[in-house]
C-alpha cells in the first residue's frame, strides 16, 4: 500500500464494492448540438440553466452527479477513476454530451494538497487557519482563499474541499490548525472571507464538516450530543455566518452523529437547518466515508456520495438506482440531488470557466501572500523588558529546536500542502497517514542570519537540554523554538508540549534570562515555563513563508498583530471536558460526547466559571501601544451601532485589533459576554482613526427552538471595548435594547 495512502476507514478492507461505477454504462444518447444546449446562455440564472440541463439529462446521466470517486489508487483493490486527476482527493464525471464538466475536486484550506506523497504536487501552503483568524483581518483572509484558489484552478480543479470551520471547542482537537477558532463571529467571518476569495476563482468551495466535528478520536462512530439552541448559538452559527457572507457551492457532511443520526443522513442537519431554515442552494457532499445508507442519506439530505471506495457499497451508484426505481427515494429527490450540483456548477463559473491542468503558477508571489497572513497572524503573548524587536547589535544569537535551522512545522492529514522544494526534515514518523511529518523549507535561522550580519548565529536541535543550556549562556539572546504535531485523525494526547520541551525549555532560560520562546504549535498548550521565558511569539503553522515570517516580526520590520482566537488555558483541568474522550486505541465503540457547556465555548466558558486563563482569546501584544477612546451607540433600523476612536499612542507604526463585546445585565445567555464584533486598522505613532461596527442582532439574543426565532430581551446591556476578553481596562458603556424576536435567520 501506498504510504502517502490515507488509512482513514477501518471499514475499507471490508468495504470495497465490486460493482463497476454505475456510469460505466453510460447514456447511448446523442450529443446535444451547441446551438440547442439552452443551459449555455449565460444570461440566464443559474437555477434557470441547471433546469434546463436537467430536462435534458438520462436517469443514468442524473444518477452520474450524485456519486464521488476517490481520485488516488485505493490499496491494491481498486485502481483510481481513469479520468481523475493523479493524487487528487476526488472526482465526478461529468455529462459531455451535454457540454457539462466533471467535477475534479482537491483539498484544502491551506492549498492545493496532494493524497499520496510519492508523486507530490509541490504548491503553496498559507499558514494554519488558527493563524489567519489570528489576523482578525478580513482583507488577508480573502487574499490567502484568491491565492489559493488560484492553483486550485491552475492546478486542474474546480473544487477545494476548503472552508472548514468547526469550533474550537476541545484544545486537542487533531485539527484545529484546519480550523479558525473559538467563536462564532470571527470563525464565521474568516473563513467566509477565504471562501469568497476561493469562489473568485470560477472555483466551488466547500464548507465543511457539517457539523460538530470536534474532535478527531472516534471521529467514525462517536455521537455529537448537544441541544439545539445552543448548538444554533455556537457550532451552527459559524456555519451560518459563513453560509451568508460567502454562499459556497457546496457543504460536507461530517463523519461524526449528531444527537443519535450520523451527519450525512440527518435530516435535522441537512434539510431542516440547512437547507429549510437556512436556504441554502449548493450541493451537500459527505466527507470521504461518511456515507451509510442510501435511501437514510438520499431523504435525509445528502446530494452527493463522495470517494465512495472509502464506505462499505456504492451507495449513491445502482443501489440509489434501484431505490428510485422501487419507489424508497423518489425521482423529484434525485432530480433535486443532481440540480443542486449543476446550479452550483453554474452559479460559481464551472461550466463557463473550464478548468485546465498545467496552468502557470508565481510560487514567489504566492509565497508573499502567505507569508503577510503568517506575519500578521504571529501573536506576541509575552514581551518582559522588551527584549522583542531583537536589537540591532547583538554579537551572539543561539537557535534551538524544531528543526528551525531548516524549516517551519506542518500539520497533518489531507490539508497538508505538500512543500515546494520538499520536505525540509524527510523521514520523522509517521511517515505514513497522517503522516508524512513535513516542514516547509524556509528557514527561520537563515532569515534570522540575513538579520544579523554582525552577529554569530548558531543552531542546537535542543535534543540535550543540558547541551543547550551551555551554549545559551552568555548569548546575546536565545530563541527557542517549540513545536507540536498534531494532524487529522489524531488528537494531541494532552495540551503539554511533547518530547520533554518543556525541560529543555526551563532549562535555557534558566541559562539565560533572555530567552525567547517561538512556538510552532496547532492550537494551545500549556507553559509551565512562562515566568522564567522573557518572551513567547505564538508563531502556529506558519506555512511556506513561514521562516521569513517568524523573522521579520522578531527583529521589528513587522510589528506583531496577530491576537489570539482560542482561550490558552492555565491547564486542562479548566476545560470543559478535563479529559478527552474516547480512545485513539480503540475507534470502533460508539460512544458519546457530552456537550454540556452548550453554546460557552472557550471564553464564554472561562467568563461563566469565573476562570483565569493563561493567555485569554483576543490577547496580542505589539511593539507599539493603542488607546480607546469615545465609545458610544447608536440604534439604527434596529441595529445596535458602536463607534469609538483608536489611537497609537507609541512610537512605532502598527495595526490594532480594538474588540467589542456585549454583555447583558438583566437577560441570562449562555455566559457573561459574546464578541460581538471588531475591527483592524493601522496607524501611524500619534494617528487616531474613528470606527463603527454594527453589530449582528443575533449576538444580542437567544434561540428559542420551539418557535425557530431570535428574541432579544428588553433591558440593558453593557458594551465592553477591549484589548482582549479578559480585559480588566476595558471601556464601557451600557445601552437599553427594546424587545425584539427575529425570524431562524436574524432578520
Ligand atoms: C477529510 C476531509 C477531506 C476528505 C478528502 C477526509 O478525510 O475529513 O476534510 O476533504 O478526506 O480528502
Amino acid at each position: 500500500m501506498n504510504t502517502g495512502l490515507k488509512m482513514r476507514s477501518l471499514a475499507i478492507a471490508l468495504a470495497l464494492a465490486t460493482a463497476l461505477p454505475s456510469h460505466a454504462a453510460e447514456t447511448e444518447a446523442a450529443p446535444v448540438p451547441l446551438a440547442a444546449r439552452t443551459w449555455m446562455n449565460t444570461s440566464l440564472s443559474a437555477d434557470k440553466r441547471a433546469e434546463l440541463a436537467l430536462q435534458a439529462m438520462t436517469q443514468q446521466e442524473k444518477l452520474t452527479w450524485v456519486l464521488g470517486h476517490f481520485g488516488t489508487d485505493f490499496g491494491t483493490k481498486t485502481k483510481k477513476h481513469p479520468a481523475a486527476l493523479p493524487s487528487s482527493a476526488g472526482y465526478v464525471a461529468g455529462v459531455p454530451r451535454l457540454g457539462l464538466p466533471a467535477l475534479f475536486e482537491t483539498d484544502a484550506g491551506l492549498g492545493v494538497a496532494t493524497q499520496a506523497t510519492k508523486t507530490p504536487r509541490e504548491r503553496t501552503s498559507l499558514p494554519s487557519g488558527l493563524a489567519t483568524a489570528a489576523t482578525w483581518n478580513r482583507d488577508l483572509a480573502w487574499k490567502g482563499g484568491a491565492m489559493i484558489g488560484a492553483e486550485a484552478r491552475a492546478s486542474g480543479f474546480n473544487v477545494m474541499l476548503a472552508g472548514g470551520v468547526n469550533l474550537l471547542r476541545e484544545p486537542r482537537n487533531g485539527r484545529n490548525f484546519e480550523y479558525a477558532g473559538e467563536d462564532p463571529l470571527l470563525a464565521g467571518t474568516m473563513v467566509a472571507q477565504q471562501v469568497k476569495g476561493i469562489q473568485s476563482n470560477n472555483v466551488i468551495a466547500t464548507m465543511k464538516h457539517f457539523a460538530v466535528n470536534d474532535q478527531e478520536t472516534g471521529r467514525f462512530v462517536l455521537d455529537s450530543r448537544i441541544d439545539d439552541a445552543s448548538n444554533r448559538m455556537s457550532d451552527l452559527l459559524a456555519f451560518q455566518f459563513l453560509l451568508e457572507q460567502a454562499n459556497p457551492g457546496s457543504v460536507m457532511c461530517s463523519y461524526n452523529r449528531l444527537n443519535g443520526v450520523y451527519a450525512c443522513e440527518n435530516d435535522y442537519l441537512l434539510n431542516q437547518v440547512l437547507k429549510k431554515d437556512w436556504g441554502f442552494k449548493g450541493f451537500v457532499m459527505s466527507d470521504w466515508g461518511a456515507t451509510h445508507s442510501t435511501v437514510e442519506a438520499a431523504n435525509g439530505g445528502l446530494d452527493q456520495q463522495s470517494g465512495w471506495e472509502f464506505d462499505k457499497s456504492q451507495y449513491f451508484g445502482g443501489a440509489l438506482e434501484e431505490a428510485v426505481a422501487n419507489g424508497h427515494v423518489s425521482q423529484a429527490r434525485l432530480d433535486n440531488m443532481a440540480f443542486r450540483v449543476l446550479r452550483a456548477m453554474f452559479d460559481k463559473g464551472v461550466v463557463d470557466h473550464p478548468v485546465a491542468e498545467g496552468g502557470a503558477i508565481d510560487f514567489v508571489a504566492h509565497t508573499l501572500v502567505s507569508r503577510a497572513d503568517a506575519e500578521e497572524g504571529i501573536v506576541l503573548l509575552k514581551n518582559a523588558g522588551n527584549v522583542l524587536p531583537l536589537k540591532a547589535g547583538a554579537k551572539k544569537i543561539v537557535v534551538i529546536g524544531a528543526h528551525a535551522d531548516v524549516g517551519v512545522l506542518a500539520g497533518g492529514g489531507s490539508s497538508l500542502v505538500y512543500p515546494i522544494g520538499g520536505n525540509a526534515v524527510p523521514g520523522i514518523a509517521p511517515t505514513s497517514w497522517p503522516g508524512p511529518v513535513v516542514y516547509h523549507p524556509s528557514s527561520p535561522m537563515k532569515a534570522i542570519r540575513a538579520r544579523a550580519p554582525g552577529a554569530t548565529v548558531v543552531y542546537n536541535d535542543g535534543a540535550d537540554p543540558a547541551a543547550a543550556a551551555k551554549l545559551a549562556a552568555g548569548a546575546d539572546v536565545v530563541l527557542v523554538f517549540a513545536q507540536q504535531w498534531v494532524g487529522e485523525a489524531l488528537d494531541a494526547v494532552s495540551l503539554t508540549l511533547p518530547d520533554q520541551q518543556d525541560a529543555l525549555i526551563a532549562a535555557v532560560a534558566k541559562a539565560n534570562p533572555k530567552t525567547v520562546v517561538v512556538l510552532e504549535t496547532a492550537g494551545p498548550v500549556l507553559m509551565p515555563w512562562v515566568e522564567q521565558s522573557a518572551a513567547i511569539l505564538q508563531a502556529w503553522y506558519a506555512g511556506s513563508g513561514g521562516g521569513e515570517a517568524i523573522a521579520r516580526v522578531l527583529f521589528g520590520e513587522v510589528n506583531p498583530s496577530g491576537h489570539l482566537p482560542t482561550t490558552f488555558p492555565v491547564s486542562e483541568s479548566q476545560l470543559p471536558r478535563p479529559k478527552l474522550d474516547g480512545d485513539p486505541k480503540n475507534e470502533a465503540v460508539r460512544f458519546d460526547v457530552n456537550y454540556h457547556e452548550g453554546a460557552a465555548v472557550g471564553y464564554k466558558w472561562f467568563d461563566l466559571k469565573g476562570l483565569k486563563p493563561l493567555f485569554p482569546f483576543g490577547h496580542g501584544l505589539s511593539y507599539t501601544q493603542f488607546s480607546y477612546s469615545g465609545l458610544a451607540a447608536d440604534q439604527k433600523d434596529g441595529k445596535l451601532r458602536l463607534s469609538f476612536k483608536v489611537t497609537n499612542t507609541g512610537a512605532v507604526k502598527g495595526k490594532d485589533v480594538p474588540q467589542l463585546y456585549v454583555a447583558p445585565q438583566g437577560a441570562r445567555w449562555e455566559a457573561p459576554k459574546r464578541l460581538a464584533g471588531w475591527d483592524k486598522v493601522e496607524l501611524a505613532p500619534g494617528e487616531s482613526k474613528d470606527v463603527s461596527v454594527t453589530v449582528d442582532p443575533r449576538l444580542l439574543a437567544m434561540f428559542n427552538s420551539r418557535s425557530k426565532t431570535w428574541r432579544i430581551a428588553k433591558g440593558g446591556y453593557k458594551v465592553l471595548l477591549a484589548h482582549d476578553a479578559a480585559d480588566a481596562k476595558a471601556a464601557s458603556i451600557t445601552v437599553q435594547l427594546p424587545a425584539r424576536t427575529l425570524d431562524v435567520n436574524g432578520k
